[in-house]
């Protein structure tokens, strides 16, 4: 298999933890057979000391030519005080759109060995706790009209029934193929683009018969996610409600270090980040924990290139690192071996 690869390190520990993905890429490149071309660009903070545009031309252009972009992480303080047009964030958001990137996949899976890290109850959480977050990326509130003067400001969280039906199939699919419950998440008790999502929901419903359907206010799921998780499979939801309820999700499971994301279109398109950010206050020194960006790598496998059995093979050298008591920091406990992000790199390449 040939693969063009769109590689954007951006800021921070993006740089650091993006060296260890490509390492462990051209390892399952080496044992399996591939080749992976890959391409860097610029997009971000690092994009704007360059070119002052977080996004680039060239950088949408080089991942619109590619099967799969690979991205770090963008932003930090150094670009905080910009314009809002001129914000690290103003590149994910423009290649979100400028890429169609409408469907976000986070899924929220405990390690066994990092259940300590875990801020909840082990009765609570259970010992496989693995959630996916099915989250709208390209509509509603972050894309929506808005605007600021001395007076007041306003954003506008705006649905058209296409872009709710598109995202809702993907929930039913992935249901499907997992536990058939989808919980779909919305405020229909007061928003008129959630009562647009909840009986876009119910007309689909029928068209998934295998599937049960169930749906949530934000608020409760909110407070369902601490209370009770493990009744959670999938969930699918609008944007914003994704972004908040997902990261809530992940800290269930102890570390930020430890998740990947894949943004989807219908096609086998995808770019595979981190959900964590650019982390400035380790960047650079050895202290990042690379495994959300080696999964992320492992989700380009599974959902671009269609390799399971190499995305498998990441999975498991990922555990077996962790079953030998290698910790970065973040993951760290008493009686592990504590190790940088290089060597946490290096050793699951080896494990592969
Ligand atoms: N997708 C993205 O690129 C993205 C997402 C979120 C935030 N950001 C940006 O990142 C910057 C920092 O944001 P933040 O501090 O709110 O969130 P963050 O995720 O960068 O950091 C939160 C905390 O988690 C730690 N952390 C994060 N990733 C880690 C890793 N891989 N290993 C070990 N520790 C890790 C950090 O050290 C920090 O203490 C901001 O500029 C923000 O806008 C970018």
């Amino acid at each position: 298999m040939k693969g063009r690869i769109a590689v954007i390190a951006g800021d921070g520990i993006g740089p650091d933890i993006t060296q260890e993905a490509l390492a462990v890429l051209n390892q399952v490149a080496q044992t399996f057979g591939h080749e992976f071309e890959t391409a860097g660009y610029l997009a971000g903070g690092a994009a704007l000391d360059v070119h002052n545009t977080p996004l680039p031309e060239e950088t949408l252009e080089g991942c619109k030519s590619s099967d799969a972009v690979l991205l770090g992480s963008l932003g930090g303080p150094k670009w905080d005080t910009a314009p809002s047009h001129l914000r690290p964030e103003q590149g994910l958001l423009g290649l979100r759109g400028g890429l169609g990137l409408f469907c976000n996949l986070r899924p929220a899976i405990m390690y066994k060995q990092l259940s300590g890290a875990c801020p909840l109850k082990a009765e609570v959480v259970g010992e496989d706790l693995d959630i996916m977050v099915v989250r709208e990326l390209t509509g509603g509130i972050y894309f929506g009209a808005r605007a600021r003067d001395e007076a007041g400001a306003y954003d506008t969280m705006s649905y058209t029934k296409a872009e709710i039906e598109r995202i809702l199939r993907k929930g039913f699919e992935i249901a499907g193929k997992r536990s058939k419950r989808l919980c779909s998440v919305d405020k229909a008790n007061i928003l008129s683009s959630s009562q647009l999502w909840r009986d876009t929901a119910n007309a689909l419903a029928g068209e998934y018969p295998d599937v049960e359907l169930s749906h949530l206010y934000v608020d409760n799921a909110a407070m369902q996610l601490v209370r009770n998780p493990r009744q959670f499979d999938v969930i699918v939801t609008e944007n914003m409600f994704g972004d908040i309820l997902s990261d809530e999700a992940s800290q269930i499971t102890g570390s930020i270090g430890m998740l990947p994301s894949a943004s989807l279109r219908e096609d086998s398109f995808g770019m595979y980040e981190p959900i964590h950010g650019s982390a400035p206050d380790i960047a650079g020194k050895d202290l990042a924990n690379p495994i959300a960006m080696i999964l992320s790598v492992a989700m380009m496998l599974r959902h671009t290139f269609g390799l399971n059995e190499e995305a498998v093979a990441i999975e498991e050298a990922i555990g077996r690192v962790l079953d030998e008591g290698y910790r970065t920091a973040d993951i760290y406990s008493p009686g592990m071996t504590r190790i940088g992000t290089g060597e946490m790199g290096r050793r699951i390449a080896d494990a592969l």
